[in-house]
């Protein structure tokens, strides 16, 4: 008689409900198929082309062959906190106790989830901008709460409007979600704008959370801090990192500020799950705030030099473009093509290899524009402009 074959079942996996209402990010998505494609332009994932600079590689190299490779306090090192009190004393002019008022994190990512954990009961609301950073919304579905997008346009410079936000306050309002620089746009609010947004954070007694890791990428413009604003400390979570101002992605540190109380609590989250960011990356954080300030001056005119060419660039193609005064960001409008923006993305990479990433993926409001990130070399958003050109002239319906 013949022996059977037994066919391994496959087991059907159960996923979590919150896991599956997530969808995958929009931007990973596009890059895993960039992996496999040679001679492409990338304007697309968000970060430095620079290397960290030296003097804060050597201080980590130097710590890790003094042998300082154990874990760190679950909040920070010491140094680190203090560090970063003085630096947002000297340049926000905010106190925070470095003991009991500062967290240190693994990227803004870490520093995000904690807070909604943190603040957010099920089906608390957290209004946030649309078009707004992919981890956004899912920061707060994570939580279990409800993200309340408000559409923000081209025309009113990307802006969030007190007037919009208040319209869309309910009973279950828990807070704002806020961050500017924006990333897709690079939009920066006045304070003027800021401060609206303050006073419906006092009226309706909201928690404001202030991700600020683009606040040093200026251009022309001030930042200002949320939490510098009168009376705001006290309703504010800032969400600040080294990643992009320090070209720091790789090294995953981050932090929050905020009352005692929430930082007490998201401390809490933070040991159980991290215990510690990490330690070298720590004392490479460390240097970056102590040493001279001329690395972070100098990429910020290097952004600038390139901000400049392709916004010009974009405009001349015919892709109208938003001037971005922050960020490494620019946000052209593909509607002359007719395409959405998923397809200008998917079309522009099979058939001139540059790479660009779909407004839609950062909400609903991102369709009919891309993100371009000109954190890459002058030479290639040159060469990535002269590529659009030959693509948008072939495909312009109006
Ligand atoms: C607006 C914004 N917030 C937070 C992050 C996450 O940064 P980190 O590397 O500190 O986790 C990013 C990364 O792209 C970002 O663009």
């Amino acid at each position: 008689m013949a022996v059977q074959k037994r066919v391994p079942q496959k087991r059907k996996q159960h996923i979590a409900a919150r896991a599956n209402k997530l969808s995958p990010s929009g931007i990973r998505k596009f890059f895993d198929l960039l992996s496999s494609m040679e001679g492409v332009i990338s304007l697309g994932v968000g970060e430095p082309d620079f290397p960290t600079p030296w003097h804060i590689r050597e201080a980590a190299i130097e710590s890790i062959e003094q042998g300082q490779t154990m874990y760190t306090s679950n909040s920070g090192t010491p140094e680190l906190r203090k560090e970063l009190a003085r630096h947002l004393k000297t340049y926000h002019g905010v106190d925070y106790d470095p003991m009991s008022e500062i967290l240190i994190t693994v990227g803004v990512s870490e520093a995000l989830d904690l807070a909604m954990r943190a603040m957010i009961d099920p089906g608390d609301e957290v209004i946030h901008p649309d078009p707004s950073f992919v981890a956004y919304s899912s920061s707060i579905i994570l939580a279990e709460g409800v993200p309340a997008a408000i559409p923000t346009y081209e025309e009113t410079n990307f802006e969030l409007s007190a007037t919009a936000i208040e319209k869309r306050i309910t009973r279950k309002t828990r807070g704002i979600l806020i961050g500017f620089p924006s990333n897709p746009t690079g939009a920066v609010m006045s304070k003027q704008k800021l401060t609206e947004i303050a006073e419906l954070a006092r009226k309706h007694n909201l928690t404001v959370f202030s991700d600020e890791i683009y606040g040093k990428l200026v251009y022309g413009v001030e930042h200002t801090c949320f939490a510098s604003l009168p009376g705001m400390k006290e309703h504010t979570i800032l969400l600040g990192g080294f990643s992009k101002a320090y070209a720091m992605t790789g090294w995953r540190i981050g932090f929050a500020a905020a009352p005692k109380e929430i930082i007490t609590a998201m401390t809490k989250i933070h040991q159980y799950t991290m215990m510690c960011a990490s330690t070298m990356g720590q004392v490479a954080a460390l240097e970056a705030l102590k040493g001279g300030q001329d690395c972070v001056t100098e990429m910020v005119e290097e952004y600038n030099r390139r901000r400049l060419v392709i916004v010009k660039g974009l405009c001349d193609i015919g892709l109208s473009c938003f001037e971005p005064k922050g960020a490494f960001y620019a946000f052209p409008s593909i509607k002359c093509t007719g395409m959405t923006s998923e397809e200008f993305a998917e079309r522009l990479l099979a058939e001139e290899k540059v790479a660009v990433v779909p407004g839609s993926a950062f909400g609903a409001c991102g369709e009919g524009y891309v993100r371009c990130c000109y954190a890459t070399a002058l030479s290639d958003i040159e060469e990535a402009l002269k590529r659009m050109k030959r693509f948008v002239n072939k495909y312009r319906v109006k």
